[in-house]
Formats: C-alpha cells, structure tokens, sequence
C-alpha cells in the first residue's frame, strides 16, 4: 500500500521506516528540512535501537523515502500524522498547532476515499472537530494511537501488544478499519487485538493508558515516601506486591520518577481536558500524580545534600544519566537532567556522563560539565548520583573499580537500580530511594 507519514519525529519517523519494513510504499513528511536531509541519507536523527537498519533497508529499497513537501502525500491511501503534541507554554493544555497546521497543509491533496489516520496523543474530542474539515474531501478521518515506548519504538510499532482503531460509524469506517487492517497485516496475522472503535474512546484510550503508567510510577513513589519514614524497603515491597497477578510488577520501579516527552504533558493535558469537559474532580488525582512524581527529584537532592551535612558547595558530583531513561537520547522533562541542574544550582560542580544523551543535554543546560568516558566522569569525585539506569551503570560499573577512580564514597541510587550489598561491601555509603 502506499502511506504517507506527515512529522517525522519520535513517533512518525519511526512509524514510516517500520511501515515500509513490512512492505509498504511509504513518504514521510516534515516541515523541518534538517530532519528531512538527514533522513533522507539514512541517518536517524535521533537514538532509538533498531531504527537505523530498517531505516538504511527501507531506503535501499525504493520502498521509503523523505519530503518536506506535503503535495507527495498525494496518492497515499493511508495518511499517518504523526506530528507533537507538546505542553502549552502558558498552561497544561496540550499544544494542537502542529496537528491543526498538519491537517490543514494536508486536506489541498486529498483525495476520495483516502483515510487520515491520527496518530498524535489529543485532547479528547479534537478528532471529531478535525473530522468536520477532512470529510468534504472525501476522505475518512480516523484515530489510530500509537503505544510506544522509546528505546523500544521499532519493536512496539512492528510488533505492537494491542492496536486500536477509532472510525465513524457506518459503512465508511467499516471500510476504513479494512485498509487499516490491510496496513498492519502482520499483526492481524498474528491475532494481535486490533479494537475498532468510536473516535472519542480511541484518543481517550491512549491517555487513559499513559495516566494509569503514570499512576502506577506515583503509587510506588508514594509508598517510598512512607518506607522512607518507617525504615521500609520499597524495592521489596514492590516485588511481594508484583507477585498478585492483578497488580504486577512492571511499571513499580520506585526512583526519581517519570519524565519525557510523554507521561508528564499526558497527565497534565487530560487534567485541562477534564476541566474543559466540566470533569476536573474525576481526574483530581493526577494533580497528587504528578505532584508526588515531582517531590522525588527534590527527595534524590536532598539525600546528596543531607549526606554532605547540607550544603554541596563546591562539591564535585558526577550524574550518571541524562536521558530520561536508557535506551534513548531523549532529554525531554528528564528528571536526571533535573536532579544535575539542581545540584549545580546549589553551588556544586556537576559532572553529569550518559551513553546516548549529552549532545541534547547539553543544548538544553550547557553550564553543566559533560564528560563522554564514564571512568574519566567519575575522577575525584565526592559523590556519584545514578539517575539513569543506563547497564553502563547499573550492571558493569564495578563498585571497587569506581573506588579507584572517586574521591568520595557516596552513591545515591536514584533508580534502586544498584545492588545495595555489592557496593556497601566495597566500601560505599550507599543510599536508594525508599530503601533503609
Ligand atoms: C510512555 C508509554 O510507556 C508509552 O506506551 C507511550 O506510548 C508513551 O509514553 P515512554 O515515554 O517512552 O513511553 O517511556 P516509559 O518506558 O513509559 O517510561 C516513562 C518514564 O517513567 C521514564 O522516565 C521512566 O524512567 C519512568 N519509570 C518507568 C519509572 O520511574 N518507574 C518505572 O517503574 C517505569
């Protein structure tokens, strides 16, 4: 089939290379001709694992290419936005320039019969309102939400764990959720679920899963609060906990938090949303959700501060991380950016090291020190912070090794994602997030 995919970022790079990977004729499209060129030359533009090859593949095989002109969306069956959706710069409400600018650009070229397929996180309600200026074109507006995760974008999008479908009633999006079939056919070959519904429960799907993840992140942060009063540990807490199937343990990793380009905006978009709708009181909690999320980057710089007697001054500190987690360049909303912009705010000379992110960490903070080499990171310092749990850091950094190389023995495990013991042994004060 052949698609177009209108905003190459995260989201719509990722979806263009993966689509063309299962055989599609894809174009993906962005205003930003940086992104373009750069794709263009099979060269992605961000870190994510596994988007180089099938972008390089789809490329060598005629099957993929890039524009910044939206006239060769013209002729796609399927038209994919992808574009941001980011948090408004005077309030919480989410941003809907670039899907409206999009959409806009967009519906010049479309023909009958073509299917505009949303795939950027929305306020509820915004797909009706888009579908009232698609649907004298002829072509159907759906809402299809993408569930990746970064770091595992190219798997989550070939091999996704649910697909959902909003559509119109009626023959038209009977026909609509066919070609949307036809699109995702290795999933649909594989029984993947692919729920076809309504447009309102298809954008509400996707917030409502974005707070709940976010909910559950806060749950184990509110429950390390209380272990850090009673001497309580809230790693094992969580592991009895995970046990009953019913809760699970993904997702109860208790640390400084969730940030990104996604949960933090998320939350706080369907909080506005609520409001508008006149239902703020049934969303009040993601309010104490992001709250209590926020209270644990402070909590992770005062456990640096309290160890020096209170004040860091002139410390020398290294970050480990700067990414919003592993397996990702992002630095969007980071909390271990956060913490490290912290601490040198309270007059301690920050080293902040990360496998992936110090070229965007560095755009966003340049008064921070960045050193590539982690051991080079770790020279003289007084005291290690993790906030990223990098394998870099959690799994091949040893504790007697780092011994060498450090001036202080302190370790905050921002992530719980040391083993306590092993560094305790080597001689380490060693401090976690809700651990005694
Ligand atoms: C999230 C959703 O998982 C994904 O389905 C959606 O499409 C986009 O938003 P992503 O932002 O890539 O994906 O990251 P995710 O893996 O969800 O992690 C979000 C944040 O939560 C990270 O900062 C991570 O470190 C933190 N986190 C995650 C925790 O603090 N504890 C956990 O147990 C899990």
């Amino acid at each position: 089939m052949r698609l177009s995919v209108i905003g190459c970022g995260y989201l719509g790079a990722v979806h263009a290379a993966a689509m063309a990977s299962i055989g599609h004729e894809v174009v993906g499209i962005d205003v930003d001709e940086r992104k373009i060129a750069s794709l263009s030359n099979g060269e992605a533009p961000f870190f994510e694992p596994g988007l180089q090859e099938i972008l390089s593949d789809g490329l060598a095989s005629g099957r993929l290419r890039f524009s910044t002109d939206m006239a060769d969306a013209a002729g796609a069956a399927v038209h994919f936005i992808g574009v941001g959706t980011p948090q408004q710069k005077d309030g919480y409400a989410a941003d809907l320039t670039y899907v409206n600018a999009a959409v806009d650009a967009l519906i010049p070229h479309l023909a009958e019969g073509d299917i505009v397929a949303g795939k950027s996180t929305v306020p509820v309600g915004t797909a009706a309102t888009l579908a009232e200026r698609v649907t004298p074109t002829g072509a159907t507006l759906v809402w299809n939400p993408e569930f990746l995760r970064e770091g595992w974008a190219v798997q989550d999008t070939v091999d996704p764990d649910r697909l959902v479908a909003g559509v119109p009633a009626g023959p038209e999006g009977e026909r609509a959720a066919d070609i949307l079939r036809e699109v995702y056919h290795p999933s649909v070959a594989k029984n993947t679920p692919f729920i076809i519904t309504d447009l309102a429960t298809a954008e509400l799907v996707k917030v409502a899963a974005n707070a709940f993840l976010a909910t559950k992140i806060s749950f184990i942060n509110a429950m390390a609060e209380i272990a850090e009063v009673t001497g309580a540990d809230v790693t094992t807490l969580a592991d009895a906990i995970g046990h009953d199937a019913r809760i699970g343990r993904r997702f109860l990793g208790a640390g400084i938090g969730f940030g990104g380009g996604c949960l933090p905006k998320d939350i706080r978009a369907f909080s506005a949303r609520a409001e508008e709708l006149g239902r703020g009181e049934s969303v009040a909690f993601l309010r104490e959700v992001d709250a209590i999320n926020m209270r644990r980057r402070d909590r992770a710089v005062d456990l640096v501060v309290s160890a020096f007697g209170g004040s860091v001054f002139k410390k020398n500190i290294t970050v480990l991380g700067a990414a919003f987690k592993p397996h990702s360049d992002d630095t969007r909303d980071s909390p271990a950016l956060d913490v490290a912009v912290r601490l040198h705010g309270l007059g301690a000379w920050v080293t902040v090291t990360d496998p992936e992110a110090i070229e965007n960490a560095r755009r966003i903070h340049p008064q921070l020190n960045y050193v590539e080499d982690r051991d080079e990171a770790l020279r003289a310092a007084d005291a290690v912070i993790v906030v990223t749990e990098w394998d870099e850091y959690r799994r091949e950094l040893d504790p007697a090794h780092a011994a060498t190389l450090t001036a202080g023995r302190l370790i905050v495990d921002g992530r719980n994602c040391l083993d306590a013991d092993a560094w305790r042994a080597a001689g380490w004060d060693y401090r976690g997030m809700g651990r005694p």
